[in-house]
Order: structure tokens, then sequence, then C-alpha cells
């Protein structure tokens, strides 16, 4: 079946709009998947003026009759799950749409947002290391346990055997280092204990297999399409790396972290914003500190979904987009918050770098080269005009087709969707 299962991931830092084309998308789409990531992600979703902001539930949760997959590879936190959930109107059972919960997501227990904010204090204090500008929601020290095979998963908080056998060692292990290392007051076992066995209460009539669920569905004919967290260049592997997230953000990500092997997708949809932004710390070639920068926050109400921090703003990066559609194969781009744009005087769009005096278009692995890169710009004319009605690609001014048909040759991508603003009416469909 013609794209029966797409993979949407986010091309830049995160942010990209992920959350409102996948809200945009779901209407045609049966089940959709988060796979990666935790309550790090702040997804937003506008529908008729109502703003909703997930952070671990997909974003299909608002239609009706869906199921809204919660993959293996999520880092669940089971107070902000049981949050959303309760704050969902109308509620999922209501329209009939279900949740399912994979029993191998791992749990973030409360010692992992601890071990996430002292960890970053001392970095923070440390002459050796720059801190990473984390959520604090405690996903690096979760995927850590994950990684190094101690952690606690869905399926262990509604056993209570295997939940104390497992929550023992663990406790035994974070309370040396939370006094060795920091001196700290240690964890007491029943506080931690009976919580989690009430978020397991909770949490029991949504656990399922996701690798069933999903194969059942498109054995059925339906269409699934997998919601990325983060951003490609916050990958674990192909990021700014240690400047990154600790999971796999990229499309092969899906595979591991949703349960569906690579030869049964048939696409990967790439967000992209019309310009740059970043929140937390590490390189950003394009970053303008100045007005443009400050004008972009502004106009784009470019604040954390999920910390409410102020994110940096810059200019489109097309060595940084190019590197996005290479490693993760895109075969089509959703283009955000074009009519943030609108008004400027000009419009710059980096095409190339240059690092130490040598031009170059390939996006370095290295942290510390791309913290030395110098920009190279093109410099493109605006459009004046309030573009946040159109709903063809005729209907934009020639400067903006220009500006998105740039982005096309330079990528050899087909932008198949523009957001000229952030409800679900704010779309245009070129060619999807
Ligand atoms: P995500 O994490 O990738 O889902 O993105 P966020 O929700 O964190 O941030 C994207 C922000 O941009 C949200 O406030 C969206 O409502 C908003 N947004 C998304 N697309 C558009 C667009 O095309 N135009 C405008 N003006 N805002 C948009
Ligand atoms: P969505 O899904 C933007 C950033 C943090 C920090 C780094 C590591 O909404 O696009 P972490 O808490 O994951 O250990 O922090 O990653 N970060 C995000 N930035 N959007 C996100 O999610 C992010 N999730 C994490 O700011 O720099
Ligand atoms: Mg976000």
């Amino acid at each position: 079946m013609k794209n029966g299962v797409q993979a949407l991931i986010g091309a830049q830092w995160g942010d990209e709009g992920k959350g409102r084309v996948v809200d945009v998308l779901a209407r045609e789409v049966d089940v959709v998947v988060r796979y990666q990531g935790g309550a790090n992600a702040g997804h937003t979703v506008i529908v008729e003026g109502k703003k909703h902001v997930f952070h671990l539930l997909p974003s299909g949760m608002l239609y009706p009759n869906r199921v809204c997959v919660i993959g293996n590879g999520v880092v669940l936190d089971p107070e902000q799950l049981i949050a959303e959930i309760k704050g969902l109107d109308p509620s999922p059972e209501d329209i009939g749409t279900k949740l399912v919960v994979s029993g191998s997501a791992h749990i973030v227990m409360p010692y992992h947002k601890k071990l996430d904010a002292l960890s970053e204090s001392s970095r923070k204090g440390s002459s050796n290391a720059r801190a990473i500008g984390t959520t604090g929601r405690g996903i690096g020290p979760c995927y850590v346990d994950k990684y190094n095979r101690i952690g606690i998963r869905a399926e262990d908080i509604v056993d209570e055997r295997q939940l104390a056998d497992k929550l023992r060692i663990n406790i035994e292990e974070k309370n040396l280092i939370l006094d060795k290392l920091y001196g700290e007051q240690p964890l007491d076992f029943d506080e931690l204990y009976e919580k989690a066995l009430s978020w397991g209460r909770f949490i029991k009539p949504y656990l399922g297999d996701s690798s069933l669920e999903i194969d059942s569905a498109l054995r059925a004919g339906k269409k699934v399409l997998f919601e990325g967290a983060q951003g490609t260049l916050l990958d674990v592997d192909h990021g700014t790396y240690p400047f990154v997230t600790s999971s796999s953000c990229v499309s092969g990500g899906c595979c591991t972290g949703g349960t569906l092997g690579p030869g049964r997708f048939d696409r990967v949809i790439g967000v992209t914003k019309a310009y740059c932004t970043r929140v937390g710390e590490g390189p950003f070639p394009t970053e303008d500190k100045g007005d443009i920068g400050e004008r972009l926050r502004q106009s784009g109400a470019e604040f954390g979904a999920t910390t409410g921090r102020p994110r940096r703003c810059g200019w489109l990066d097309m060595v940084g987009l190019n590197y996005a559609v290479r490693v993760n194969g895109l075969g089509v781009i959703a283009l955000t918050k074009l009519d943030v744009l609108s008004g400027l005087d000009e419009l710059k769009v980096c095409t190339s770098y240059e690092i130490d005096g040598e031009g170059t278009d390939r996006f370095p692995s290295s942290a510390a080269v791309l913290d030395r890169v110098k920009p190279v710009y093109e410099t493109f004319k605006s459009w004046k005009d309030d573009i946040s009605k159109c709903r063809s690609f005729g209907d934009l001014p020639s400067e903006a087709r220009d500006y998105v048909k740039f982005i096309e040759d330079k990528t050899g991508v087909r932008v198949g969707l523009i957001g000229v603003g952030p409800g679900r009416e704010d779309t245009i469909f070129v060619d999807f």
C-alpha cells in the first residue's frame, strides 16, 4: 500500500513542529507510534485555538478510533503519563482511541531525574566539562540503566516480585552514587516501591505488545505513522555529541524503538523549520545572538514547550539539513513556520561552512570543529505580505515560492507540506 508506513523525524535540533505535522497527517492514519525519547519532548498541537502539549503521548491522541503506541524505545515517566492521560478532554475511551504501552519501555524513576540534575550542576561547576542544558527529565540516567541492563521496565511495575528485586539492586547502586559522589541523602525503598506499584495499577490496562499491535494493524491494511521526538542533530550517534539527547532520534530508531523491520517502511518525512532553533547548550553555526535571533524568537514564539526556556534562533542551515536528508533517507520534507519569515528585510540561508579557512558542505562529526565553523550565506529577497491565510502553493508570494524551491534544489527532496501558522488548518499541501 502506498505510504502505509511512514516515519516522521525532526531534521534539526528538535521543536521543528513534529507534533503539529503528526496531528495533520493523523487524519489519514490509523496508528501513531512514539519510539524514542521521553518527557523531554514537547509536541504542540493547536486545534480550534486550543493548545495541547504532548510529552509522552503520541500526537494522534486527539483523533477518534485510533491506536496510539508508546514503543519499547521510549523512556516512560509514569507521573507524566498519568497526568497527560487524565488531562485529555475528551478522554481516549470516550472517542474510542486506544493507548498501548510497550511492557519493554523503561521507567524513568525519580532518582533518574535527581541524577540528571546533579550531573548537570556538577558539569556546570567543572573546568573540564560543559553542561548539556538537559531538560532535567531524567532521560540520560534512565537510558544509562537500560544499557547497563539494570533498568526497570513498564512490565516490572505490575509485578511485585520483579519490582522489589530490581528496585533493590538500583537503590543499592544509586545510594552509593548519591552518598559518595554527591553527598546526598539515601533513597527510601518502601516509598519508591509503593509509588511504583501505584503507577503500575494505573498503567496495567494500557500495557501491551507494541510489535503485535503494529503488525496486526498492517495486516489489516491500516496505516502507521512513527512520530520521532527531538531531532537528527540531537541524536546520540549522529548529533552534535556530547550536546545531544540519549536516544536514536533518526529514522533508524523507529525499527528498534518502534518494533518494525526496515523493509516495511514506505517513506521518511523530515520536518524542518524555515529557520533554525536550538534549546540547551552545544554548537549552532547559524545562531544569531542579535536582532534577527530576537525577531525570530518573538515572531516564532520560540520558547521551549517542555521547559519554557527561550530557544536560540538563527538562519536555516542547509549543511545540517542535507546531513539530515542523508542519515535519515528523507523522501519528503515538511517545512514549518514559513510565516515567521514574513516581513523581514532580507533572508539568509547558510549553504556551506568555512572551517579553519577551508570551505566545505560536509557536516562535521566533532562538536569542537562545529564550534569553529563560519557559516557562508546566500541572501534572498523577503516578502512583506502575511502568508498565514495562504492555502495553496500558488497563493504564496513569489519570493516565498523561490525560498521553498531553493530548499528543494539544494536538498534534492520535495517539500510536500508547508506550515504557515500553528493551527491544523494553517497548512499548505503541495504534493504530499
Ligand atoms: P515539536 O517538538 O517538533 O513538536 O515542536 P514544538 O511543539 O516544540 O515547537 C513548535 C512550535 O511552533 C509550536 O509552538 C507550534 O505550535 C508552532 N508551529 C508549528 N508549525 C508552525 C507554523 O507553520 N507556523 C507557526 N507560526 N507556528 C508553528
Ligand atoms: P522535541 O521532541 C528540543 C535537548 C535539551 C538538551 C539536550 C539533552 O520537543 O523536539 P535531555 O533532557 O534529552 O537529556 O537533554 O537535548 N532536548 C530538546 N530540544 N526539543 C526537544 O524535544 C528536546 N529534547 C531534548 O534541551 O540540549
Ligand atoms: Mg518540542
